[in-house]
């Protein structure tokens, strides 16, 4: 379990002299292992799983089920990082009761926190899962379940109004008892009224560099993604070229009898090539 506590979390702003946060999506125990070594402070279980593990057009298709599945095999490495369960479309849109429910969980599977999209709307669900006990982290700007309203993945907050209001949203948010907020896709200088409007981190994807932290998809980050990446991603390896590369070279050594080798076969040793009745000498051991 994570040495970055909650509470922690929510001290945590780039004003008071603090160290920005960075927080990774991750789906499952490898890419939680890696995400934990490399030093993320927090691991988001996305509902960007849809999209990059599932192969869904949008984040829509995935279900409290899938969620909880894909919490579960992050949680089972044991990262050191807080892992942040992400509530899906549908999850907490019904009921206070089911809202609460599903939130619940998440956290069976393993997260020690969740998230959840939307503005003003949410304050009710977001305030009964506290008081569940469940810490949620918000979520404002280009919410990607809400790609039909937006008509697109647009950004979010261009006009004064617009802008407005997501920084009232943020200070809402903050006030119903969030301890940290994703801001997703608005223009730099909106990201920064919001996080100079409130006292809990802001953590910034496509929302400039005046955010208390940075998120980035894990497929995005590593070059593991076939779809046409945002703007705001920065590919730090190319992950998909080197395993097709690697794949490749495996195929062509199948295909010209090079693999597997000597050292890579098991073989039997001299009294069980003899009770086999076989074929010339076999090497001992192995
Ligand atoms: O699902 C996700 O990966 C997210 C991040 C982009 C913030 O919500």
């Amino acid at each position: 379990m994570s040495n970055l506590t909650v509470p922690a979390i929510r001290g945590r702003k780039v004003r008071n002299g603090d160290s920005p946060l960075v927080m990774v999506t991750a789906y499952d125990a490898p890419g939680a292992r890696f995400a934990s070594d490399a030093g993320a402070d927090l691991i988001l279980v996305g509902d960007s799983l849809a999209m990059v593990v599932l192969g869904y057009e949008d984040t829509l298709q995935v279900t409290v089920d899938d969620m909880a599945h894909h919490v579960a095999a992050v949680a089972r490495a044991r990262p050191g990082a807080h892992v942040t369960g992400d509530l899906p479309w549908m999850s907490y849109h019904v009921s206070e009761a089911e809202t609460v429910q599903n939130a619940a969980r998440l956290v069976r599977a393993g997260a020690q926190s969740v998230k959840l999209e939307g503005g003003r709307k949410r304050l009710p669900m977001i305030e009964k899962i506290i008081a569940a006990e469940i810490p949620v982290m918000g979520h404002i700007g280009l919410t990607p379940q809400s790609l039909h309203a937006m008509g697109g993945f647009k950004v979010q907050g261009r006009r004064y109004e617009a802008a407005r209001q997501l920084v009232q949203a943020a200070k809402a948010i903050e006030h119903a008892g969030c301890f940290a907020l994703v801001v997703e896709g608005v223009p730099a200088p909106v990201a920064e009224q919001v996080t100079e409007a409130i006292d809990i981190p802001t953590i910034g994807i496509g929302a400039g560099p005046r955010c208390d932290g940075q998120v980035l998809v894990y497929h995005d980050l590593l070059g593991l993604q076939d779809r046409l990446a945002p703007k705001f991603v920065r590919r730090y390896a190319d992950l998909g070229a080197a395993s097709v590369d690697a794949i490749a070279r495996f195929a062509a050594d199948v295909r010209s009898g090079a693999f597997p080798a000597d050292a890579e076969s098991y073989h039997l040793t001299p009294d069980e090539a003899a009770a086999f009745g076989i074929f010339g000498p076999e090497r001992s051991g192995g």
